[in-house]
């Protein structure tokens, strides 16, 4: 393992008692482990003070440019414990290589992958025992870098933080893994042509909130958005990917288009599409041929996936002109079986034929 990250430990780490408590009953997004690393760039210097330290607030000028022109991008992946103690991570040069893309998108500074994989090891080496056990629990790490150069000019960052935090985690919606119901954005967009769409960038999931609450007003979990020019073709929920099963035995996810994020998720279920007989298949698909391929039993499945998701079947899409049910509200075979066979490598109970996974301790 590479150890480009000083350690500074805590201090004043949780109890063991309060760690228990919380490694119980994780939810998603709401505890973190206690250290977090941190590097900082500028042109004269380049990366430099790269730190594992407390995990902590930052001290943030309110004139710093992220706070206004959310110069900022992220990343989401996740380390699992396997039977015999060992933690691992899941693709994460996948990660590594998205997070370059991204910042390159958003004028940020690249940070080199060694960097990225380093904060990442040394993190969670050194915050090990927040690792869940056992279950489906896992340790999700959210690797980030923003503009924190004091300066209200309308220009890249010239000075950037970069950070990696992490907590453990459950299922991510708080009813579980159940089939979940889509409101479709018809007002509302998340991406066009020339934007950011393909880039993990707090904008997106910011333009997304919206619509996101609108679904909720609707009664639903989760936005569908259609893309920014016709508002015909089907892109991406506010925070998954998305495929279908067809009758014929197709797997179908819309095409990347330069407007959908290009999910680790979605690439590994369309790996794992032949082995489980399935037609893997990047296409555009309009909003018509999904409802109406709903409707007539052309398509039997539907699911949501990404990192913090996994994989989590749609049971129901809704428009302005109602609902349309998909497989009778269940979750189908094709979709439980991808999802089996996705954790069965994560948590290391079948063998890793791709090379997916990567020992960090
Ligand atoms: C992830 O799946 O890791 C994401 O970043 C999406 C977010 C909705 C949690």
């Amino acid at each position: 393992m590479s150890r480009l990250f000083d350690v500074r430990p805590n201090p004043h780490p949780k109890s063991e008692a309060e760690r228990a408590a919380i490694l119980a009953d994780p939810g998603f997004g709401l505890h973190f482990s206690d250290h977090m690393a941190v590097a900082i760039w500028n042109p004269e210097e380049g990366w430099h003070d790269r730190q594992v330290r407390p995990y902590g607030p930052f001290q943030l000028d309110p004139a710093a440019a992220v706070l206004h022109y959310a110069q900022e991008i992220f990343e989401g992946l996740k380390a699992y414990r396997h039977a015999n103690d060992s933690i691992w991570l899941f693709r994460p040069d996948k990660n590594a290589d998205r997070f370059t893309k991204s910042a390159e998108r958003l004028a940020l500074p690249v940070l080199p992958h060694e960097d990225f994989l380093a904060s990442i090891e040394t993190l969670v080496v050194t915050d090990q025992a927040w690792v869940p056990g056992g279950g489906e629990s896992n340790l999700y790490i959210r690797p980030f870098m923003f503009a924190s150069e004091t300066f209200l000019g309308v220009r890249p960052a010239k000075t950037v933080t970069y950070a990696c935090i992490a907590g453990p985690a459950g299922a991510y919606f708080s009813h579980g893994v159940q089939p979940v119901d889509i409101w479709v954005s018809s007002q509302y967009v998340r991406a066009a042509p020339g934007g950011t769409g393909a880039a993990k960038t707090g904008g997106n999931y910011a333009s997304s909130l919206i619509a996101q609450q609108e679904a909720y007003d609707k009664g639903c979990d989760q936005v569908l958005f259609l893309d920014g020019a016709e508002k015909r073709w089907v892109e991406e929920l506010g925070g998954m990917n998305i495929y279908l099963v067809t009758s014929d035995g197709e797997l179908i996810t819309p095409s990347l288009e330069g407007t959908i994020l290009e999910g680790v998720t979605r690439d590994s279920v369309l790996t794992l599409a032949s082995e489980h007989g399935l037609q893997p298949v990047e296409r555009r698909i309009s909003i018509d041929e999904l409802l109406d391929g709903i409707r007539s039993g052309k398509i039997t499945e539907m699911f949501a996936c990404g990192t913090a998701a996994v994989i989590n079947p749609v049971g129901s899409l809704v428009t302005e002109q109602g609902r349309v049910v998909v497989n009778d509200g269940a979750s189908g075979r094709y979709t439980d079986e991808l999802r089996r066979a996705l954790l069965d490598v994560q948590y290391g109970r079948v063998e890793d034929t791709h090379g997916w996974m990567h020992k960090v301790c």
